[in-house]
């Protein structure tokens, strides 16, 4: 092995200055240990995590000047206190106030999803971070060309791509591996559950959360989407569902909203008189990326680690508590011609469903300070670059 690894590094050096950058980082490439609870940390051969790669990517992602007019980054609406997502919003709000049609998923263990975003449509976070960056109603920036330019000239950033990337400036690739290497370091496990089912601490959990596991892996059925293994649990299949939410949004009965006009005076308005300020954003869901008319209003399951931190749930954000969450799943969904069959009513008891919601509280990870602190311990600086990007442009070649 030694033989054939030294072959290839000659072989490399009298070839191709890219062979060299796909070895060079493997040496330093760290690893990753996953908590109990979680399986080995997948990362792409092409994409190694080294400490100088994590630490550029969690500075790029504190940056608000990510954003074409330097006010919001990736953490404003994946907040590090607020478990990744944002609690105060069912649906996030972009640039200048521009509505998003869904709901920030929390980035812990993000590593470990493997369609990215609520319906799948994107394979890895190295590409994946592009999304937003580009979005009108996101960060908004105009062009790939326009982030990299700007990430050239502020200073902050002077040498650090060079340094992770072995001699590479911020370009499309970098700025997603660097995004994506930190994005894949907030893995968070070894929760109170992990140390009872899988660390057999018996005195990990209580009576009452041993008995909300009972009844999620038995008669509320959820873990047969919300997948528990023998030595380590993603709460998630990784797949698409239609549960009703995405159905009713688009479909259902015109909903009434009570607005007071002053105190003590209050008048019913429908959906159509408050849709004429703003259309609500169409969203079919899997469909949109398959093309599939089976695939309507399927969203895929969500890990449920750190659940109790990243209210308001679903893709919509439309279920405020993990209460209602429950109620939600203890109705059976919302009926239409393709709701998932696995889910019907539950005919929970009210003790019932407090037992879920304690062992729900349960999968919190131990590290949850820790990741907030450092992503907090973050400087990236604020002062937007001297000149526009775009018109200092100029050719090099
Ligand atoms: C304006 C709010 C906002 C900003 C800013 C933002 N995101 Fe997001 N993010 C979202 C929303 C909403 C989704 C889900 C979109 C969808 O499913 O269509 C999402 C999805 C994601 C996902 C997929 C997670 C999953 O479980 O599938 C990742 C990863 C992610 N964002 C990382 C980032 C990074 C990195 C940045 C900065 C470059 C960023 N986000 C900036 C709101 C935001
Ligand atoms: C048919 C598969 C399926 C079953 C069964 C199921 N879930 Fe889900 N669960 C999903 C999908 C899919 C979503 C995402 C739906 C969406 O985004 O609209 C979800 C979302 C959730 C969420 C919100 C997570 C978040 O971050 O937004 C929680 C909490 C949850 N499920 C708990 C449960 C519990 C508790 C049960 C059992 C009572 C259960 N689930 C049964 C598929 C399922």
């Amino acid at each position: 092995m030694k033989q054939l690894t030294s072959a290839l590094l000659v072989l490399c050096a009298l070839t191709l200055p890219a062979c060299e950058q796909a070895f060079a980082p493997a040496a330093e490439a760290l690893l990753i240990a996953p908590p109990l609870g979680l399986p080995a940390l997948p990362i792409p051969p092409d994409s190694p995590l080294t400490r100088a790669r994590i630490d550029l990517g969690r500075t790029l992602f504190m940056d608000r000047r990510l954003s074409h007019n330097n006010t919001l980054s990736c953490a404003m609406c994946h907040v590090p206190e607020q478990g990744f997502t944002s609690h105060e919003l069912g649906t996030a709000i972009g640039l200048e106030g521009q509505s998003i049609r869904r709901n920030s998923p929390t980035i812990y263990n993000v590593a470990y999803v493997e369609q990215l975003f609520h319906d799948g449509r994107e394979f890895s976070l190295e590409n994946q971070a592009w999304g937003p960056l580009l979005a009108g109603n996101e960060m908004a920036n105009p062009s790939i060309g326009y982030v990299i330019e700007k990430i050239k000239v502020l200073p902050e950033y002077a040498g650090r791509f060079e340094k992770a990337f072995n001699g590479r400036g911020p370009d499309m690739q970098t700025v997603g591996q660097a995004l994506a290497s930190y994005q894949r370091t907030l893995v968070s496990a070894n929760s109170r559950f992990d140390r009872w089912h899988f660390g057999k601490e018996q005195g990990a959990l209580t009576a009452e959360e041993k008995a909300g596991f009972e009844l999620f892996s038995g008669k509320a059925g959820c873990s047969s989407c919300h997948l528990v293994g023998d030595k380590q649990a993603l709460f998630s299949d990784n797949r698409f569902h239609n549960s009703g939410i995405g159905y009713a949004r688009s479909m259902g009965p015109a909903k009434k909203h009570r607005v007071q006009l002053a105190p003590g005076v209050f008048v019913d308005v429908e959906d159509k008189a408050l849709n004429a300020f703003e259309q609500p954003l169409p969203d079919v869901g899997r469909y949109e990326v398959t093309l599939d008319p089976a695939d309507s209003w399927a969203y895929r399951t969500p890990i449920l680690r750190n659940v109790a931190l990243t209210s308001p749930y679903m893709h919509d954000g439309s279920l405020a508590t993990l209460d209602d969450v429950i109620e939600f799943y203890d109705g059976g969904g919302i009926d239409n011609p393709q709701k998932d069959p696995l889910l019907r009513p539950l005919g929970l008891t009210t003790q019932e469903k407090r037992a879920l919601l304690a062992f729900l509280g349960s999968l919190t990870g131990d590290n949850v300070a820790q990741q907030v602190a450092e992503a907090r311990a973050t400087q990236p600086g604020d002062r937007p670059p001297a000149h526009d990007p775009a018109s200092t442009f100029r050719r090099s070649y």
